[in-house]
């Protein structure tokens, strides 16, 4: 089997970004191989790492204050490319003799860019483009030798470059910019000479490796499944390496959609056999959620609920050494766990943060550095059924976190119900696999409403339908009115004591996909 260490690779040093292992991924999704690296990762490291080129991640210091993160300077002398971005620019700026500033106006968001056509970094791009800026410090004056390759109106200095070292203060690696990837591509090609050899295999293939490596030949494995496709392309992996030894328990926790206990156990039995292990915890989880209105302690509950749920169940088979979970690395960072202290943590996602100290449990997680949309990808080469490669993403804290203020009975319903109609809708519009998730959420406002000739106060249902390719940014569907019209009409009908349907249209950022 082919070994990562012996790759040629792009190396993204990590100065703390929420972004900086989206880069990876971007570069992954163009072919390439990716990894982060400490952002004072020595020169002779990155030779031994068998890096092409390297680019400089985006971070929410000040390269002017002391402690800042700052890349080793004789980073510099190893004739390397390198692509800073955003705070990447400011220490490109700053450690070469240019000057960087708290900028007089703040760019947050969409700004259109000029761009210097003939600069390599802009290949097949117009004159103009739109970018993503999110940055409070610009340059203010530039080092010897390096030019200005791209403005916008409040930043002459949007992109710049000195032979190939080059620079830019906006985000290539979000959706939001226009044709970011093309940047990055032409960056990775044919600034670093990089060739394009990987693949969807290799990511399996470095999988098994790890998880060959790490789990001894006698050792048992609980995996939790959830009924989405991170845990099963995990169940998958595992089984393929160590087969019998394999043990998968499905909780349900009463905060499932719609069916879905049902259509594991029919999906699973028959591959599993007494392998699968469906226990009813529901009483308890919503018990111990009783009249909690704090989304973090939603999560922290589920987590511990789903942990004890899992020592319990290993100990009645005994000898469990390792707990398999489908963490995806949209997890790990959202819930700040992704090994850089500079990042900030958005909320707990319950198989990161939410889990105790001591677990009983050694944790194995194949999947965590993957984004969802390689994990459908690797899924489908592995032969998984496509109506789970297609399903969309569910919260391991389940509709807790689709229901604001506490968890109730009602609640529950409704948000169930709804999310069925939702789902149901869209595929019978042909939508379903063209969104990355859609649901009903509900919280404690009540709205007026009438029935016949009665006034009646029931709850708001909001409609969430998001597209996005990977989570980590995602924008509001702009689904066809009639279809809209057909969900709230089906919702106030059919669903009790909802009066309201309203549709949310913001986007990730500001806001996230799940309410809570
Ligand atoms: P947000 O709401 O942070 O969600 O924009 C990003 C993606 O992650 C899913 N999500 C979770 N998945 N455990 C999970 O396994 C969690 O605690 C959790 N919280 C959010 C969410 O559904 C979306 O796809």
């Amino acid at each position: 089997m082919r070994d990562t260490a012996s790759l040629d690779k792009i190396l993204v040093l990590d100065f703390g970004a929420q972004y900086a292992h989206l880069i990876c991924r971007r570069i992954r999704e163009l072919g390439v191989y990716a990894e982060l690296a400490p952002f004072n990762i020595s020169p002779e490291e990155i030779r031994k790492r068998r890096a092409k080129g390297l680019i400089f991640s985006g971070g929410p210091k000040s390269v002017y204050f002391r402690g800042s993160p700052l890349p080793h300077r004789g980073i510099y002398a190893l004739g390397l490319p390198i692509l800073g971005i955003c705070y990447g620019l400011q220490a490109i700026v700053h450690q070469n003799g240019g000057k960087v500033l708290r900028a007089s106006k703040r760019e947050f968001g969409k700004a259109p860019l000029s761009l210097k056509i003939d600069a390599p970094l802009f290949k097949g791009l117009g004159s103009t483009a739109v970018c993503w800026m999110s940055h409070g410090d610009a340059a203010e004056s530039l080092p010897a030798g390096f030019e200005s390759i791209a403005s916008t109106e409040n930043s002459p200095y949007a992109a710049i470059s000195s032979g190939n070292i080059l620079a830019v203060q906006f985000h290539p690696e979000v959706t939001h910019t226009e044709n970011g990837m093309q940047m990055l591509s032409n960056f990775v090609f044919d600034i670093c000479n990089s060739e394009k050899n990987w693949t969807t295999e290799n990511m399996i293939e470095d999988a098994m490796l790890e998880l060959e490596r790490r789990i001894g030949p006698e050792d048992r494995v609980i995996c939790a499944l959830s009924g989405g496709l991170d845990s099963a392309t995990t169940a998958e992996l595992l089984q393929r390496v160590i087969g019998k030894r394999l043990y998968c328990v499905f909780v349900d926790h009463g905060l499932l959609r719609k069916g879905e206990r049902a259509k594991i156990e029919s999906a699973f039995r028959g591959k599993l056999g007494k392998n699968l292990i469906v226990v009813d915890e529901s009483k308890i989880f919503l018990e111990k959620l009783k009249g909690i209105r704090d989304p973090e302690k939603k999560r922290q509950i589920v987590g511990r609920e789903f942990i004890r749920t899992f020592s319990k169940v290993s100990k009645k088979l005994g000898n469990i050494k390792w707990l398999a979970q489908g963490t995806l690395y949209t997890d790990v960072i959202e819930s700040a766990a992704g090994g850089s202290k500079h990042e900030s943590k958005i909320k707990s996602h319950h198989n990161v943060g939410g889990l105790p100290k001591r677990l009983g449990f050694k944790l194995v997680e194949p999947l965590k550095d993957l984004y969802k949309d390689e994990v459908r990808k690797v899924a489908s080469v592995l032969g998984l059924p496509i109506e789970l490669v297609n399903t969309h993403p569910f919260p391991g804290p389940g509709l807790s976190v689709r229901i604001m203020g506490a968890v109730t009975k009602e609640k529950l319903e409704i948000c169930r119900e709804s999310s069925s109609i939702v789902e149901e809708e869209l595929s019978s519009a042909g939508l379903y696999d063209s969104v990355w998730q859609a649901y009903g959420a509900v919280g404690d406002d009540l709205a007026t409403g009438v029935l016949g000739d009665e006034r009646r106060v029931g709850h708001i249902v909001i409609v969430r339908i998001v597209e996005s390719r990977e989570a980590m940014t995602a924008d509001w569907s702009r689904v066809p009115f009639p279809i809209l019209e057909k969900i709230s009409s089906r919702i106030t009908n059919e669903v009790p004591n909802v009066t309201w349907v309203t549709y949310a249209i913001s986007s990730k950022p500001p806001s996230t996909i799940e309410p809570q």
